[in-house]
């Protein structure tokens, strides 16, 4: 029997072939365009998506027995806006998760409506990258696209519904809408008259282990697949990834390196927090989760060594980066190419290297790029000790997380130790695992994640790194308040 596992990532879908024992029997990888027609705009085209899912399914299932496919699960890119007229097609591109378009939107939420009262209705505050103040800037300035909306997506629900016609979303990743009330698993009639949509606008709500359907007659046929090939609500990529890596249980954490960089810890019951730097959100077992998110993790690293090195050979650049080197920088990088979620919220923050002299070689600043990264993250792991969570150990996926070097930087920036999962594709193995856990095979996602996710090692830390690292970490957390107020008159 198989299980079909999708990542709707931000570069790329990957798509896995599960077997009943959880084993990756074939992964498929199809990238698409990332379009940024502004600074700090970001957008997709849904049809890319959808294209490439199907060539990705087709190359997946080559060969395969497509009789023994019995469920499909899909985790994806979070809070991206998809609008759909009343003949199904899609309004305009997609307005994704890092995109900072939205800062006045955000202020009217945060400032007019307020903190306290979005807090009490969705259990969080407005980030720019939300899909609430996108629907507002729709309808700010796109008025007439407004007007045509007739179902709102989130990514994967896009792919969903092409799968099956079925209109759904899950709680986790609806929770990055800022329409959801959190707590109580609902819409909220709230968000709704603020944003002037109507309920029928937007997907029932599933638990991402819950079918919502079956594949539609023309796609099984399309596929070679069963019209009984069960689709499952799936989940928003971090809560999907957390599954991937067996980040079910509570307090346990995950720390996911792709295009985006997050810590994602578990808790077993809704816990009221107003410190909303970081995301209070369900979680895709049914339970919910805390979830800080840097918008430039991996992307920092593609960025410093395609764009400025125009060097696609990744390891042998880290391989200049000496053992000695670490914690011993003096040039710092802030990681903020698409503006800051978390902490920050400041959609006008950017990149910045600071502490050059003569003799900084490209190695420092490579360097920099990393340790930039690992620190943002800290500033997340700060926010969650401030409320009084207190991480030793983290599981860690994604593709930065495939570099020795990096993993070593966030194990001793973090001073935790790090788990390395036997599968870093956290997402799509999440995402199958769900499908498993709804096929029946097994009682619930924690006991699935029990039975499958292994770890293969672990970084861990040195009481010496730990200690420069300190020191260092102390140092960048002065470089962004020193500059905050420029990066605004910037971006005028
Ligand atoms: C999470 C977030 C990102 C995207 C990346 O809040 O915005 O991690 O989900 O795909």
């Amino acid at each position: 029997m198989y299980y079909i596992g999708i990542d709707l990532g931000t570069s790329a879908v990957k798509l896995l072939l599960v077997n009943e024992k959880g084993e990756i029997v074939r992964s498929v990888s199809k990238d698409y365009p990332l379009y940024f027609p502004a600074s700090g705009w970001s957008q997709q085209e849904p049809s890319d998506w959808w294209k490439a899912v199907s060539e990705g399914l087709d190359e997946l299932l080559e060969k395969v027995s497509r009789s023994e496919v019995r469920t499909i699960g899909c985790g994806g890119q979070m809070h991206g806006l998809v609008i759909l007229d009343e003949n199904d097609e899609v309004i305009r591109p997609c307005i994704l998760w890092n995109d900072g378009r939205t800062d006045k939107q955000t202020a009217y939420l945060n400032e007019v409506i307020g903190k306290d009262k979005l807090n009490g209705y969705t259990a969080n505050i407005a980030f720019a990258g939300f899909t609430a103040p996108k629907i507002l800037w729709v309808r700010d300035n796109e008025p007439e696209n407004f007007k045509r909306i007739r179902k709102i997506m989130l990514p994967k629900d896009y792919i969903n519904y092409l799968l099956t016609g079925v209109f759904s979303s899950d709680y986790s990743d609806a929770s990055g809408t800022l329409l959801l009330d959190v707590k109580n698993k609902c819409w909220s009639k709230e968000m709704l008259k603020i944003c002037s949509l109507k309920e029928e606008q937007l997907p029932k709500l599933y638990e991402s282990y819950e079918v919502t359907g079956t594949l539609k007659k023309d796609v099984a046929e399309r596929f070679g697949l069963d019209p009984q090939v069960k689709v499952v609500a799936g989940a928003g990529d971090n809560a999907a990834a957390a599954i991937g890596t067996g980040t079910v249980r509570d307090g346990s954490c995950n720390i996911s390196l792709g295009t985006s960089g997050t810590v994602f810890i578990c808790s077993d019951t809704f816990k009221e927090n107003r410190n909303n730097a970081i995301h209070n959100f369900a979680h895709a077992n049914g339970k919910y989760h805390l979830m800080g998110c840097i918008l430039s993790a991996a992307s920092c690293n593609k960025w410093f060594c395609e764009e400025v090195l125009k060097n696609n050979d990744y390891q042998s650049l880290q391989e200049e980066i000496s053992n000695e080197m670490l914690g011993r920088n003096d040039v710092y990088f802030l990681p903020y190419l698409m503006g800051e979620r978390s902490p920050i919220n400041d959609t006008d923050a950017r990149g910045m290297f600071i502490g050059m002299d003569m003799s900084s070689s490209r190695s420092d600043m490579y360097l920099a790029v990393l340790e930039g990264v690992a620190f943002a993250i800290r500033d997340c792991l700060e926010v969650a000790k401030e409320l009084g969570i207190d991480i030793e150990v983290s599981k860690i996926c994604g593709g930065g997380s495939k570099s020795s070097l990096w993993r070593k930087i966030i194990a001793n920036v973090l001073g935790i130790r790090l788990a390395i999962p036997v599968s870093e594709e956290g997402p799509g193995y999440g995402a199958a695992m769900l499908g498993m856990a709804a096929d029946g095979l097994y009682e619930s996602v924690e006991d699935c994640a029990d039975d499958l996710v292994r770890v293969k090692g672990y970084e861990e830390t040195d009481e010496e790194l730990v200690r420069r690292y300190e020191e260092r970490y102390a140092k960048f957390r002065k470089i962004y308040p020193s500059v905050k107020q420029l990066f605004k008159q910037l971006q005028k």
